[in-house]
């Protein structure tokens, strides 16, 4: 007889204390930090951490420049700086992302406008958005969303027929390839987030600006300095005090910097540990009903920032709404040992800020004068709203957690989706 379920009082399959966390902190990951408290000066350790990371970052990416920043928002803001977009200016981005990229465009002033996603790969669907362009349009964002590599032969081909820039918000993404090609090299420049919970991490907060051109450079590295142009740890003797322009404060930090340099040596290998840890889930979901695997397309290095199942009642014969069966899986899961959970809640556009459109006050920046009246219904995105609503993610997927753990959380998931009864009395 199937055991029963850990949310009706059954054995959990996944004993407590299993799960280790991210990021993966080794003695080498501790003794760079330390050596940050340990130098002569931390205005000297700043210049070395902050310019050694922007050449290996820069040299591992395989682009010319790297500017590390203190978030992925700023990285993309620099970006949208970089390439000149402004007050009035149309943006292309994706229905599904973390609200971040849609931001960096209203920072500047300038206008998101949205795409429905992919139904295969969750990433914007370069179909449809031919259709949202207009005479406004300076440029295209996608988001290699999960880890998931953007069609980007499409996208790029898109932008070149139509005189647009593209901008890469690799902010979930860091090592991913389309083809042979790294993720943040195929636009003009791309933004890296290196949050706490991301492939390569500052452990805390930070983010990664890159590009191959000297001006789009220069107009980034102005916007993070308050408008100067200044090389951290060299204040003192350099800095005019002088703002040529308007700028933010986006300085990166030093701890997270020399703590990201030290994760950067085992990027690769700690990606390839995720991706195997995947491939095994993938594998193990196949024979399993009420649940469809992530999909990865042959070309690509997917490097999964995120595993995301969608549940399909359907398969089980229930007569059930997506996102109420994915409650009680989530339930019943947690309850397993199993470490699951929701991300976004619904597409960007639908949030309240896109729907009201409160921005700065006064309707700005749809209010300027130049700009066109951008409207945003949430029906133009069914296929985002119901991925979200069927999407639940699974944790504790990168190392030191292994394939013997992703066998476990196999196991959990059949024995849930296996008693069908057992599920639906989940409250
Ligand atoms: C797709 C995406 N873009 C941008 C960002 C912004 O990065 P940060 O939180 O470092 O500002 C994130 C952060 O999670 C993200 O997931």
């Amino acid at each position: 007889m199937a055991s029963k379920l850990a949310v009706h009082g059954g054995d959990p399959v996944v004993a407590s204390g299993q799960i280790k966390p991210w990021p993966w902190i080794t003695d080498d990951d501790r003794a760079a930090v330390a050596s940050v408290l340990d130098g002569e000066r931390i205005a000297g350790s700043r210049e070395s951490e902050s310019t050694g990371l922007a050449a290996e970052f820069a040299e591992y990416v395989g682009t010319k420049h790297c500017v590390p920043c203190n978030s992925g928002t700023a990285a993309l803001h620099m970006c949208v700086a970089g390439l000149e977009i402004g007050p009035g200016d149309e943006v292309i981005t994706t229905a599904h992302t973390y609200w971040a990229t849609a931001a960096a465009v209203l920072h500047h002033q300038a206008i998101p406008v949205f795409v429905d996603v992919d139904p295969a790969t969750y990433c914007i669907d370069p179909g449809l958005i031919e259709e949202r362009i207009t005479a406004h349009t300076r440029a295209i964002i996608p988001v290699h969303i999960h880890g998931m590599p953007c069609d980007m032969d499409a996208i790029l081909d898109i932008a070149e027929r139509h005189g647009l820039q593209v901008i890469e918000d690799v902010a979930q993404a860091h090592g991913s390839r389309h083809r042979d090609r790294m993720c943040g090299t195929m636009g003009a420049c791309s933004g890296f987030s290196t949050q706490m919970s991301k492939n390569l991490t500052t452990g805390s907060e930070g983010g990664l600006f890159v590009t191959d051109d000297d001006v789009i450079l220069k107009r980034a590295e102005t916007l993070q300095y308050l408008g100067e142009i200044v090389v951290p740890g060299r204040e003192r003797a350099e800095q005019e005090y002088n703002a040529r322009g308007m700028g933010w404060m986006y300085r990166g930090d030093v701890f997270g910097q020399a703590f990201a340099r030290s994760q950067l040596r085992r990027l690769e290998d700690m990606n390839d540990a995720r991706i195997a840890n995947c491939h095994r889930l993938t594998r193990g979901l196949k024979g399993v009903s009420g649940i469809a695997a992530p999909f990865e397309p042959d070309n690509v290095r997917h490097t999964y920032y995120n595993y995301v199942v969608t549940v399909r009642p359907d398969e089980l014969g229930l007569d059930i709404a997506p996102v109420a069966m994915r409650a009680k899986l989530d339930t019943a899961l947690r309850a397993e040992g199993v470490d699951v959970g929701l991300w976004q809640r619904m597409p960007v556009p639908s949030q309240t800020v896109f729907q009201s459109r409160v921005g700065f006050g006064k309707g700005y920046p749809w209010a300027i004068p130049e700009a066109r009246d951008v409207v945003y219904h949430p029906e133009d995105y069914p296929r985002a709203a119901e991925f979200i609503d069927a999407a639940l993610y699974v944790f504790g997927i990168g190392p030191p957690n292994d394939t013997d753990l992703m066998d476990q959380y196999v196991d959990a998931i059949a024995k849930v989706l296996g008693d069908v009864d057992g599920l639906m009395a989940v409250e």
